[in-house]
C-alpha cells in the first residue's frame, strides 16, 4: 500500500513538472511570436513612411506593404492572448498589467487594426499621396500604447 502511494505521488509529480515545463516553453514561444510580429509591423509601417517621404524608391510596392502590415495587425491581438506573467525565461518588455487591463489593451489593438485597414484601402493601387492622413493615423497608435504597456528594457 505504501509503495502504491509513493508510486502514485511520483506519477503526479512527474505529470505536474511536465505541465510546468510545457507552460514555460509555451510562454517563451508566445513572447518570441510577439517580438517577431511587432518587428514585422514596424518594418512594413516604416518602409511605407520612407516611401511617403521620398527616401525609399519602392512606390510600386506600397499597397503590398499595406497588405503585409494589415496581415500582421490582424493577428496582433491573438498574439497577446497568452498571459505570460511569471512564465518562461524569455525576455519581454510587455508590462504585467496588460492582462489586468485586457479590455483597454485589446481595444487598442482593435483600433490599430481598424486604422491599418483604412490605410490599406486608401493605399490601393499604390496611392501614396492619397493615404498620408491614414498613415499618420496608424503611427499615432504605437507610442501611446508603448507608453502605457511596454517597459523600456
Ligand atoms: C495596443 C498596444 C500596442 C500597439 C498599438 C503597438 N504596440 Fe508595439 N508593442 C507592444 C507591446 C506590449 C510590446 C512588448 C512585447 C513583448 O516584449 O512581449 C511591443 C513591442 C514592440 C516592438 C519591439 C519588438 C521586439 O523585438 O521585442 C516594436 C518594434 C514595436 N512594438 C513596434 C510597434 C509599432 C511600429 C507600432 C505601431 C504601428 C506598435 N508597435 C503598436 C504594444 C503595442
Amino acid at each position: 500500500m505504501k509503495k502504491l502511494l509513493i508510486t502514485a505521488s511520483l506519477a503526479a509529480l512527474i505529470a505536474s513538472s511536465g505541465v510546468v515545463a510545457y507552460d514555460d516553453k509555451a510562454a517563451d514561444a508566445a513572447k518570441e511570436h510577439r517580438h517577431g510580429l511587432m518587428q514585422s509591423i514596424k518594418n512594413s509601417a516604416l518602409s511605407m513612411r520612407r516611401i511617403m517621404s521620398g527616401d525609399l524608391d519602392q512606390a510600386e510596392n506600397y499597397s503590398a506593404l499595406a497588405t503585409a502590415l494589415s496581415a500582421s495587425t490582424g493577428i496582433a491581438k491573438a498574439a497577446f492572448n497568452e498571459n505570460t506573467v511569471g512564465k518562461g525565461k524569455g525576455h519581454t518588455t510587455a508590462k504585467d498589467h496588460i492582462w489586468d487591463n485586457w479590455e483597454d489593451f485589446s481595444a487598442r489593438l482593435d483600433k490599430l487594426d481598424a486604422d491599418v485597414k483604412a490605410l490599406e484601402r486608401a493605399a490601393m493601387h499604390n496611392n501614396v499621396g492619397g493615404s498620408k492622413n491614414e498613415l499618420v493615423q496608424v503611427f499615432k497608435n504605437c507610442k501611446s500604447c508603448h507608453d502605457e504597456y511596454r517597459s523600456e528594457h
